[in-house]
């Protein structure tokens, strides 16, 4: 029997193979795409600075009840038109110039989400090379503060950073879906859990701290709640999820006729989750044992971390551990960026995958330069109070992504047929889809008034 039953080759795409090769596959690496920075580095710190607990059950919430169904619905679409982004709502919208405009937005938002997360994503690089040369151990912590404005200031190496991280996603991209992304994915995913729950284990046996870290994370304390906390929750669930600019369109046209993308998109969503969970579990019991704040803000991995690896006994190896694996979830997460581009690039303007990557990783890295030297040399270009790299994240996270999932539901769940939305879910029939009316429901009512009240408020402030 054919394995592979939604494999198409087109000759001007050669060795363009479309879609994964397993269900699990397609799990481990769309999961790769939305486990990233997102959970390791920004949840803590939201978390930390929205008030522990009770910002981890609004969390959730969204994400069982907003981010897994139009996960679903960005997997119908892309699996439904077999093609990226841009094809996506060409086809599946019989070339209304509107809809295609929507598909453009993704690939606009996946170039500045790009940019600015691979500056992030070089950081971490250089943690890894600092934390193996024993570059952060016995330093006190004034000294690390040192290190961290000092490199991001520099305005080479992050730059070169930056640079190797790209070139870095760019080989498995060049290497394609299957034997690039698919590969990648199935043994880097299985090493982060691995590495996560060591640090786990580590974290939660650092005594009394520990407890007082595990009741900041999972004692929700309700007066700490506010509204705009609760938009915060939401919006860090779009991120963390990679909802609304076409990440899951383009890996949901590569799973299988098929596989069934409920059970899939609960998978994916819950080890984002597990992952955030467990970030929580390894960083805030440690922060709490060696009387840091929780609440630091972005800095919280890079500045408060290292001194709490410097505190613990064989700190320089879970430093190590920790930086390597905040870098394997960020290179999933960046192929997954890069993947939008280049299936873009490939499909509709039948450019060679690697032509196609190298380009959109030359465009990154010259808009990415911006965003990274915004912590230096141009720290003093800003709009609004804000930097070049900060407006990028902003008008990512809290713009274009809310609005991109909420044209996404009116084009679902208002112009495209309901019987073909069944069909899809339903594996042309084969499935019982037995809660269908409910994510329509969702679909078509409960997601766009949720991603309104979120799109208003960021406007309103
Ligand atoms: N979900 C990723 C994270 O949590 C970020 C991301 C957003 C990746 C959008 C791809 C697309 O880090």
């Amino acid at each position: 029997m054919n394995r592979v039953p939604t494999m198409i080759k087109t000759t001007n795409m050669e060795n363009y193979t479309r879609g994964f090769s397993s269900n699990i596959g397609a799990i481990l690496a769309a999961a790769g795409g939305a486990v990233g920075l997102g959970n390791i580095w920004r949840f803590p710190y939201m978390l930390g600075q929205n008030g522990g607990g009770a910002f981890l059950l609004v969390y959730v919430f969204f994400v069982i009840l907003i981010g897994v169904p139009l996960m679903m619905t960005e997997f119908i679409i892309g699996r439904r038109a077999q093609s990226n982004v841009v094809g996506a709502y060409r086809k599946l919208s019989h070339g209304n110039k509107g809809w295609i405009t929507l598909g453009i937005f993704g690939i606009v938002a996946a170039f500045l989400i790009y940019a600015f997360y691979s500056v992030v994503a070089g950081w971490t690089l250089n943690y890894i090379v600092l934390s193996c040369r024993g570059h952060l151990s016995g330093k006190e912590p004034e000294a690390i503060t040192q290190l961290f404005q000092s490199f991001t200031q520099d305005s080479f190496w992050p730059l070169l950073y930056q640079g190797l991280f790209l070139i870095l996603t760019g080989s498995v991209i060049v290497m394609g879906v299957q034997k690039g992304i698919e590969k990648v994915s199935k043994i880097l995913m299985p090493i982060l859990f691995i590495l996560l729950i060591l640090m786990s284990v580590r974290s939660l046996t650092l005594g009394a701290g520990a407890k007082e870290g595990l009741a900041f994370l999972f004692n929700p304390d309700f007066s700490k709640l506010t509204g705009s906390s609760i938009l915060a929750a939401l919006g860090q669930s779009f991120f963390s999820l990679s909802i609304g600019m076409g990440a899951m369109v383009t890996y949901g046209s590569y799973i299988r006729k098929e596989d069934k993308l409920f059970n899939t998109s609960l998978w994916i969503a819950g080890c984002d989750s597990l992952v955030a969970i467990l970030a929580g579990i390894v960083i805030f019991p440690a922060v709490f044992a060696f009387g840091m704040n929780p609440a630091s803000g972005p800095e919280l991995v890079y500045i408060v971390l290292p001194n709490v690896f410097n505190s613990m006994p064989a700190g320089t190896l879970f430093a190590i551990i920790f930086f390597l694996l905040l870098g394997i979830a960020a290179l999933t997460s960046t192929i997954s960026l890069l993947e939008i581009l280049v299936a873009f690039g490939v499909e509709e303007f039948h450019w060679k995958r690697g032509v196609a990557s190298f380009f959109s990783t030359l465009l990154v890295f010259l808009i990415g330069a911006f965003c990274n030297l915004s912590f230096g040399p141009l720290k003093d270009a800003t709009l609004f109070g804000k930097t070049i790299f900060d407006l990028f994240d902003l008008i990512t996270a809290s713009y274009l992504m809310p609005i991109g999932a909420l044209l996404m539901t009116i084009f679902l769940g208002w112009f495209f047929p309901k019987v073909e939305v069944k069909d899809e879910l339903s594996n042309s029939g084969t499935l019982k889809v037995k809660a269908f009316e409910l994510y329509y429901f969702i679909l078509r009512f409960v997601s766009p008034i949720a991603l309104l009240i979120i799109i208003i408020s960021g406007i309103i402030g």
